[in-house]
């Protein structure tokens, strides 16, 4: 199996550093969700079944605010995160809220080693496999970490999205995975563009038959694939806001997808 440590080493450097601007950022707005605002999107609200009662593993959950609202919906909630920085802020904003939420810092591969529990949905969200090498080791810790007859969700950026260069000028990557991780310079970050933020990154694209075939492949059940308009997000550039929340590329407005969202049963 390819070792692919030195990537997931500088990655989980450049979350680190990207926390601190994040938890401090507009952005994130955490003043907003101290004051009992949820930080979920009206896609996962409508898609997802009722949490209340459930067991919910929320990997990727970077500084926690979706886990803690999910247990604000009353979950028992738990995030899984690459980076110790984001699951010591975590870790902090669930104590300060008192929320039913704990946290595991572990590469996503590693969750089997760090989890014992199964658990009634899996989730992630909004930046996740893009950092990832081999989904089918992602969908394999998936299917190990869900009860009989639970459930996996996901929502996430289209991979058309992640073929454009920054600007949405060219098309400047596969729309396929090559093996080889697309290797960039970052300054800034999404939720601050000017922040005195310089790291490397590598990551990796997966067109949609990759990701629905690696989760079938693991054994789970397709209820339902959708395909979205708009991203709740400003998080690229030259965007346009088509209706109040709802994000597209200028130029491109109704003519390219900007999320994909899916539901698998175990
Ligand atoms: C874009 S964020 C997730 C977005 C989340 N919905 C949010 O905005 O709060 C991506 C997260 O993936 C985490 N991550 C990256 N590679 C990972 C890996 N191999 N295992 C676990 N977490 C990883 C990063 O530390 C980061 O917190």
């Amino acid at each position: 199996m390819e070792n692919y440590d030195l990537y997931f080493a500088a990655n989980k450097k450049l979350w680190n550093n990207k926390t601190a601007v994040h938890v401090a950022s507009d952005f994130y707005n955490l003043a907003q969700f101290k004051a009992g605002a949820t930080s979920l999107n009206p896609v996962e609200l409508a898609e997802m079944p009722d949490v209340k009662g459930k067991s919910l593993l929320h990997l990727q959950c970077h500084f926690g605010m979706d886990t803690i609202s999910f247990a604000r919906m009353g979950a028992t909630a738990t995030g899984l995160d690459l980076s110790d920085a984001a699951i010591a802020a975590a870790t902090e904003l669930a104590a300060s809220l008192e929320a039913n939420a704990s946290f595991v810092c572990a590469n996503v591969y590693d969750a089997n080693e760090h989890l014992s529990e199964k658990f009634d949905i899996v989730f992630t969200s909004y930046g996740t496999i893009g950092w990832l090498p081999d989904l089918n080791r992602w969908a394999a810790v998936i299917k190990e970490r869900l009860k009989p007859g639970s459930i996996f969700y996901m929502v996430d950026f289209h991979p058309v999205v992640w073929m454009f260069d920054d600007n949405f000028s060219f098309i400047k990557y596969s729309y396929f995975n090559t093996g080889e991780p697309i290797v960039e310079q970052l300054s800034g970050t999404y939720a601050d563009r000017q922040a005195d933020l310089h790291d490397t990154e590598y990551g990796w694209n997966h067109s949609l038959s990759e990701i629905i075939s690696a989760l079938l492949n693991a054994g789970l059940t397709l209820e339902f694939f959708h395909e979205h308009l708009t991203s709740p997000y400003n998080c690229f550039n030259n965007t346009v806001e088509v209706t109040p929340g709802a994000f597209q590329i200028k130029g491109m407005e109704g003519k390219i997808p900007m999320l994909y969202s899916m539901k698998f049963i175990n």
